[in-house]
């Protein structure tokens, strides 16, 4: 089944092709930060009108470049929520009026359930040629297999959670961040150093070049037995590092840092959020252990998924419980609608749809 995915959370319209939930045919990212760049974050108000002009361009260019028509199209699937409200309807709207017109299903579908889906996807069959692809054997997840049940970690600008995954319908929240998301730490820090926005992957290229030991800053652990995560008082800490204590006067607050001061602040940032990231991963899956589950495999997601450091420390902590680590590969990190469309397609299987009665939500229901 060819699906049209459709996203418009935040500040990136997107659309792409999957066939059988699994396999991308096209994957079209427009992202908007330079239109954001300049405040320092995302808009809502620039977002949605950037949304309604790039949103129609866009999904002509996903089915192109898949080598179809909006014709071949059989079923289009929308991240509905959560997300700024404004974006999300954009993205609604156009699927409602694509289903409708084409007479196909319409499903909505959960982003941050989708981050969770995004390492499933595959490119290895990319259309482009024109050349119809065959039609592929129903189990869309031939090497799935020993995938479920999964602990899931999705970590971006708006998200930082994990999950028990029984399937990828299935997804129970086992915690998440009571303040700010690991993603928007990595960017209010980087605008703390001058480094501009998007801040994480400039914080993470930054750090490459600093010392790691050089502060020790706090990893909040919450209560002993919390999955929940905080990121606001490394933030602080990083802040006062930078800006000095607020009234200190004796000490004089710091000289701003200079170029290597910076990196050594962004490497030190980085081991304690990445550090508390698996640390609350090993408190999760000895909490699914108690329960009587033994995950097959670690599912990431999320923008901060990209992260170099993170991407090696999942890999040893995936290695060190014999886990299988499912991480998407850098195109599927970020927001897509690939991830929207191959879930999209497990709801539909499953006998569920949406009408034109859809809702954009600003909240997760995962
Ligand atoms: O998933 P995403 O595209 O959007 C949300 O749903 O939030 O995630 C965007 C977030 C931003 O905060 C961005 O700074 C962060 O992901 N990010 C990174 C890296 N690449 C993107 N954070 C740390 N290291 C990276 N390499
Ligand atoms: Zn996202």
């Amino acid at each position: 089944m060819l699906i049209l995915g459709l996203e418009s959370s935040c500040d990136e319209t997107a659309a792409a092709v999957v066939r059988d939930g699994r396999f991308v045919l096209s994957n079209v990212i427009a992202s908007q930060h330079d239109l954001h760049a300049e405040y320092g974050g995302v808009v809502p108000e620039i977002a949605s009108r950037a949304h309604v002009e790039r949103v129609l361009p866009v999904v002509r260019k996903a089915v192109a470049e898949a080598g179809l028509t909006l014709k071949d199209i059989e079923a289009v699937a929308v991240g509905h929520r959560p997300g700024l409200i404004g974006s999300l309807l954009v993205g609604v709207a156009a699927a409602k009026g694509l289903a409708w017109s084409l007479g196909v299903p319409l499903v909505g579908v959960d982003h941050v359930q989708a981050h969770l889906y995004s390492g499933l996807l595959e490119t290895r069959h990319a259309g482009g040629s024109g050349v119809p692809l065959p039609r592929l054997a129903p189990d869309p997840l031939p090497e799935g297999v020993g995938v479920f049940p999964a602990l899931g970690l999705v970590v971006s600008g708006g998200h930082t959670a994990m999950f028990r995954c029984d399937d990828p319908l299935r997804v129970t929240r086992l915690g998440s961040t009571i303040d700010d998301a690991i993603g928007e730490a990595y960017d209010k820090v980087a605008a703390l150093l001058g480094l501009g926005h998007p801040g994480g992957p400039r914080v993470d290229a930054l750090a490459q070049r600093g010392d790691e030991r050089a502060h020790e800053f706090p990893k909040s652990r919450l209560s002993p037995e919390s999955l929940d995560f905080s990121f606001s008082g490394l933030k602080t800490a990083v802040l006062y590092k930078v800006r000095g204590y607020p009234g200190m006067e004796n000490p004089p607050p710091p000289e701003p840092p200079d170029e290597k001061g910076k990196a050594d602040i962004a490497a030190s940032f980085q081991r304690a959020a990445v550090g508390v990231i698996v640390l609350k991963l090993e408190r999760a899956l000895m909490r699914l252990r108690q329960e009587g589950i033994r995950a097959a495999s670690l599912l990431v997601g999320g923008g901060v998924s990209a992260n170099s450091r993170l991407r090696i420390d999942l890999a040893r902590f995936a290695d060190d419980y014999r886990l299988k680590l499912v991480v998407p590969p850098m195109e599927y990190c970020m927001d897509n609608a690939a991830m929207i469309a191959g879930l999209g397609w497990e709801r539909l299987r499953a006998g569920q749809h949406d009408d034109l009665t859809l809702a954009a939500e600003p909240m997760t229901a995962v």
